[in-house]
């Protein structure tokens, strides 16, 4: 809990401007200030901020409120995200009730300690950007892809040059260890002799960026033909691959304003959809969809289609990304599943067919009730009892994590009737409402914000503090 008093403090010292000012552009009239409404598409600005009042309104959307608020809303924190961030901010200490004054300080070590490394990688950032404008190669490159300077600028790309040292020309030191951790620098051992040398050379740069906008690592791409064709950051104390999403801090107003959120595989494509008029795609990094992922663009859009490539390995990251989906299935929520043609990618797509056709694929997509069903048939032949009691075994695991709703005891119905039981019979067999659930591959399946799990058998004990 963070005390209120607390809160009242940070807002009389955050100024709501700044605030809102690094994300919006704002332009002063008499006593307020203006700006496009990052809340609606609109094309004069009706969004004012209140320096007096210290607060935002919208004349077009209606959206309002104080400077927490903004962020949680305009950047998908959460409240206690949101305020420590501003309070980061202003250089306030959060207040916590429960937290030893070791464990407060070494929170706040550890929060410096991630705004340098942010810092580094920014200082890359900006230098990959930079020597993009000085590498023709790299840019052909991008136009050949079809993209344009915007495009590019947008998403911030930029290009590491063919150098094993490139880094040593903005970095004071090359042996500080912060390069290392930042996944900048390699450092390898060479029998007893320390070597070091620049991660990314000779790459087209794709920032990765958190829904803040700092850049927290990269995913890299050789320019033209080469192996390995990606090379992303490792793991950082800043950057998890099963947590972020490339392309979320650039999509963040499209995914609100087109209400949809396109979930497909590669850097390439977010940027190439974003180029071809389709700004709310969103990448997993190179790893399969999680609930963590899922959680994220929830916060944006309660819509979200996952596009995959029509072949085996398409197949197998949809039944992970149904799993993702499934404990956020409630009822106001619609997941569903593209399968491309196994020649396409979501780019190579839009690009032969055009952005409508991939729009009607979209609205066509498989829905996640019907994914779940087709999932748990594979293999089964139910035309014996055998085959529809092996269904059922397939279903349960996966039906078990929806919360309860009517989607959940529809999808029951459907399963028992598929299944040659009545509803009640299957009730009774998967115990519903008495169990805990079985184990299941879902092993960080946090309940989603908005809609608790209800209902015993969705029951869990929530994670003990470490
Ligand atoms: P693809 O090979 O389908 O990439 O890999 P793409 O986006 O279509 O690339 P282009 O169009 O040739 O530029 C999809 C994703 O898989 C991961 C990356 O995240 C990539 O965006 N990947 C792929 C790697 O991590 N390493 C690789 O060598 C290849
Ligand atoms: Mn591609």
């Amino acid at each position: 809990m963070i005390p209120a008093g607390f809160v009242q403090e940070l807002l009389a010292r955050v100024d709501i401007v700044d605030v809102i000012g690094r994300h919006v552009p704002l332009r002063k009239t008499g006593a307020n200030l203006v700006g496009l409404c990052p809340f609606h598409a609109e094309k004069s600005p009706s969004f004012t901020v209140s320096p007096t009042k210290q607060f935002y309104h919208c004349f077009g959307c209606g959206a309002s409120g104080d400077a927490i608020r903004f962020l949680t809303e305009h950047l998908g924190l959460g409240f206690v995200e949101a305020v420590h961030e501003l309070a980061q901010q202003v250089g306030l200490q959060v207040p916590q009730d429960d937290a030893s004054p070791q464990q407060r300080e070494q929170a706040q070590r550890r929060r410096e300690h991630d705004a340098t490394l942010a810092g580094v990688l920014k200082t890359a950032a900006d230098h990959y950007r930079q020597q993009l404008k000085a590498s023709p190669r790299a840019i052909e490159y991008l136009k050949r892809r079809g993209l344009t300077g915007e495009i590019a600028r947008a998403f911030a790309l930029g290009y590491a040059p063919d150098s094993w040292r490139g880094l040593a020309s903005v970095f004071p030191r090359y042996d500080d260890p912060l390069l290392a951790e930042a996944g900048l620098v390699v450092v390898h051992d060479d029998g007893g002799e320390t070597k070091r040398y620049d991660r990314f050379r000779d790459r087209i740069m794709f920032p990765i960026r958190n829904v803040k906008g700092d850049v927290i690592g990269f995913g890299a791409r050789v320019v033209d033909r080469g192996e390995p064709k990606y090379l992303n950051s490792p793991e950082t104390p800043l950057f998890h691959k099963g947590r972020e999403l490339y392309g979320l801090f650039e999509a963040r107003t499209a995914l609100r304003e087109r209400g949809v959120a396109l979930v497909v595989e590669g850097y390439m494509d977010v940027v190439a959809l974003a180029q071809l008029g389709l700004p709310n795609a969103v990448a997993t990094l190179g790893t399969a969809c999680t609930p963590e992922h899922v959680a994220k663009l929830l916060r944006f859009t309660d819509r979200v289609v996952f596009s995959f490539d029509g072949d085996a390995a398409g197949r197998r990251a949809a039944v992970r990304a149904l799993e993702a989906a499934l404990p956020h299935a409630s009822d106001t929520r619609s997941f569903r599943f593209l399968f491309l043609p196994p020649e396409h990618d979501p780019d190579s797509y839009v690009r032969e067919h055009g952005r409508e056709a991939f729009e009607r694929l979209m609205a066509q997509a498989t829905p996640l009730s019907r994914l779940l069903v087709d999932v748990a048939q594979a293999g089964c032949d139910l035309a014996t009892a055998e085959g529809r009691a092996r269904m059922l075994a397939q279903a349960q695991p996966l039906w078990s994590q929806l919360p309860d709703g009517a989607l959940r005891r529809q999808l029951l119905g459907e399963l028992a009737r598929l299944g040659g039981l009545g509803v009640d019979e299957l009730a009774s067999l998967w115990r519903v409402g008495a169990s805990p659930p079985p184990a299941t591959r879902i092993v960080d399946a946090r309940p989603a914000p908005a809609a608790p799990r209800r209902g015993g058998v969705l029951t869990r004990q929530p994670p003990r503090r470490p």
